[in-house]
């Protein structure tokens, strides 16, 4: 097992058989002791916070995945906080797909002057650059188009897996009286091309409202299993 990244919140491994293993850290993003979704640093470091990310990872993508949703998850081990994942190349230097249910973060800094905080929106779909050095700027279809990071049908694919695995998770909450606001995923593509969804799905990477207030990460955790 070989160390081949350390990100922000996970340690990435290849593993000899040419899977990958993302082992889950405490770290989570945010600035200044304060968790933030949409940080580009490592903000603080709860215990626990990598096991709850995992649990909740683990629940959606075994969800996702029985939903035919093309993902890269193998399988998860909750005590060894890690997750064995089928290799993917990213698009570019990596994209975030963000999809946005109600105006909150960085979408209400921007738009403010249009929209109000929490005003509705309809699966609005977004893509960022990974790019911690200018702080993963938005970026259009055409940019993505014209830098030949994503053909116009490649971007298409993109963005209705993205709302349709969007839709899954806010039904799934909602279930549970949980109000997703926003919430941003990762995609790469597998050993034949083909686009699948990879990282993680956790509180680390969405907003959660409950009777209008936010759920912290680690209590969303409770809320949706205990
Ligand atoms: N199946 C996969 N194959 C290869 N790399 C993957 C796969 N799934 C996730 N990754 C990558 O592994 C890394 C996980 O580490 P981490 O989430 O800490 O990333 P980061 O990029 O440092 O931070 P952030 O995502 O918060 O900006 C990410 O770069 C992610 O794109
Ligand atoms: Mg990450």
């Amino acid at each position: 097992m070989n160390l081949v990244y350390q990100g922000k919140t996970k340690d990435v491994y290849k593993l000899t058989d040419g899977n990958v293993l993302l082992k889950f850290k405490d770290d989570v993003t945010g600035e200044d002791g304060v968790f933030d979704p949409g940080a580009n640093t490592v903000g603080l470091t709860i215990e626990g916070a990598g096991k709850s990310g995992l649990r909740m990872t683990k629940y959606f993508f075994e969800e996702l995945e029985a939903k035919g949703v093309p993902t890269h998850y193998i399988d998860a081990d909750l005590d060894e906080v890690s997750m064995t994942v089928k290799p993917a190349t990213v698009f570019g230097k990596g994209l975030e797909v963000i999809c946005r249910f109600r105006a909150v973060g960085s979408f209400l800094r921007r738009y403010g002057a249009y929209c109000e905080e929490g005003q509705p929106l309809d699966a609005f779909v977004e893509v960022t650059i990974k790019d911690d050095d200018r702080n993963d700027p938005p970026i259009s279809q055409n940019a993505l188009e014209e830098l030949r990071i994503l053909t116009k049908d490649e971007y298409e694919i993109l963005e209705a897996l993205t709302k349709k695995i969007s839709r899954i998770v806010k039904e799934d909450l909602s279930a549970k009286g949980l109000d997703l606001y926003d919430i941003k995923l990762e995609f790469g593509r597998d050993a034949l091309g083909n686009v699948m969804l990879i990282d993680e799905i956790s509180g680390g990477n969405m907003r959660v409202y409950k009777d209008g207030q936010y759920i912290a990460p680690l209590d969303l955790e409770k809320l949706l299993f205990d």
